[in-house]
């Protein structure tokens, strides 16, 4: 038979003394029993609070015998702490799942056996939303705190995830209260190099638990007001969140390999340029028609441009998933080259089309470029990793 999982409420506290032991009391007594079928233990991290916060825990520890206590002389930030938790959940109690949680009653106790279900249903992150049916923001909330609750929660979604479906599905990227499954997940992360030991390490579990592929639930939020205590968000958490998702997105695989392309596109953009010049000068005197000529030279410039893009792209960009000389090369390269004349020459060239002659021909740069950015360079993209270069 297996044994019963074990799961780990990590609280990191730093001067909540005025709402730890009801809460320790609460987890015990009114919320563990609710969670049947697993083995729930409380594991405190706290950084020798001021106000005492650990002695609280210490005098708790008789009573509890699942209630443990991780005791730093330095203030660690709450990143820091959650690693802390984390390390501790996983090498000194064998947490199968490691639940975030705030010591000041901000996150309701009884969604744990909501989140718990999550993960026993096989998710592998399970994550409090107050943006969907059921969750909420604290009725206390001001206008001001609200806006910046909400354009912050909407840029880290944006800078994060867009366009991939984890910017459709995780609707509340900065919530606090989540559950993670540790087998192949919190085990296998890297914590050891975290942009932040702040606030914004709550976004960068985030995005490391969904590279590593977790299967993501959302279950209701109800953000309460405090009811002890004060919130430890400082003026520069918002610069820390956003430094943090940037940081992340920068470093992205995907992005890497989008500048890579962006590169290459943008110096056959020039090939484009440079070789029509050439070749137009070149049969100046070999074709009389200037319509003809230029039509005739910028094909032969964007053909060559063509050839750049596909042999930068497989030797740079998609590097792992390189095409090898051969008769697949061949077909690939036969469907790259008509996509690209699909996606770079008749479809930009009919929205500058029927772009200017709805609206003028003073109007034509801007629908160049809306015809390249909106149509060539997505389309393209997503051309070239789908079919061309599709992963393995
Ligand atoms: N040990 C330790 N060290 N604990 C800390 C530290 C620290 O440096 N800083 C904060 N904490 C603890 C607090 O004592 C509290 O239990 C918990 O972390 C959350 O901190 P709050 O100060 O209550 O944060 P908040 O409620 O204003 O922040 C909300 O938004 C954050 C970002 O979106 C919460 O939902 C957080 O969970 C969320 O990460
Ligand atoms: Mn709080």
């Amino acid at each position: 038979m297996n044994k019963t999982p074990v799961a780990v409420i990590v609280i990191p506290t730093y001067n909540e003394a005025g709402s730890i032991k009801k809460m320790i009391d609460h987890l015990f007594t009114n919320t563990f029993p609710k969670t049947k079928g697993w083995d729930c233990q409380v594991l405190v991290v706290d950084d020798t609070s001021p106000d005492g916060t650990y002695k609280v825990v210490q005098s708790l520890q008789k009573r509890y015998k699942k209630l443990f206590l991780s005791l730093s002389a330095k203030k660690a930030g709450i990143g820091g702490a959650y690693v802390r938790g984390f390390r501790y959940a996983m090498n000194e109690l064998h947490a199968d799942v490691v639940i975030e949680f705030d010591g000041d009653f901000q996150h309701p106790p009884k969604t744990i056996p909501v989140m718990l279900e999550g993960i026993s249903e096989g998710y592998d992150y399970v994550l409090g939303s107050r943006k969907i049916k059921g969750g909420s923001n604290p009725k206390g909330w001001g206008f001001k705190r609200l806006f910046f609750s909400e354009i912050g929660g909407m840029v880290a979604r944006f800078v994060l995830f867009f366009p991939t479906k984890n910017f459709f599905k995780i609707t509340d990227p900065t919530t606090g209260l989540k559950a993670s499954r540790v087998k192949g997940f919190v085990d296998t992360m890297d914590m050891d190099h975290l942009y932040s030991h702040s606030f914004g390490y709550k976004l960068e579990f985030l995005y490391k638990m969904t590279a590593l592929g977790a299967k993501i639930k959302e279950v209701p939020l109800q953000f309460f007001v405090r009811e002890a205590g004060e919130s430890k968000i400082e003026p520069q958490t918002a610069k820390d969140i956003f430094r943090t998702v940037f940081l992340l997105r920068l470093n992205d695989p995907m992005t890497k390999k989008f500048i890579k392309f962006g590169t290459i596109g943008l110096f056959g953009f020039v090939i484009n340029k440079v070789g029509l010049d050439v070749f137009a000068t070149l049969l100046k005197n070999v074709i009389g028609s200037v319509g003809i000529r230029n039509a005739l030279a910028n094909a032969m410039a964007a053909e060559i441009s063509i050839i750049s893009n596909f042999t930068f792209n497989n030797l740079w960009t998609f590097k792992n998933e390189k095409l090898v000389w051969g008769a697949k090369l061949i077909k690939k390269f036969t469907t790259f080259n008509l996509s690209s004349v699909v996606s770079g020459i008749i479809l930009p060239s009919l929205v500058i089309g029927a772009g200017t002659h709805v609206f003028g021909d003073q109007y034509r740069f801007l629908f160049l470029i809306i015809g390249v950015f909106f149509i060539t360079v997505p389309l393209n993209w997503f051309i070239y990793n789908v079919v061309i270069w599709k992963k393995k």
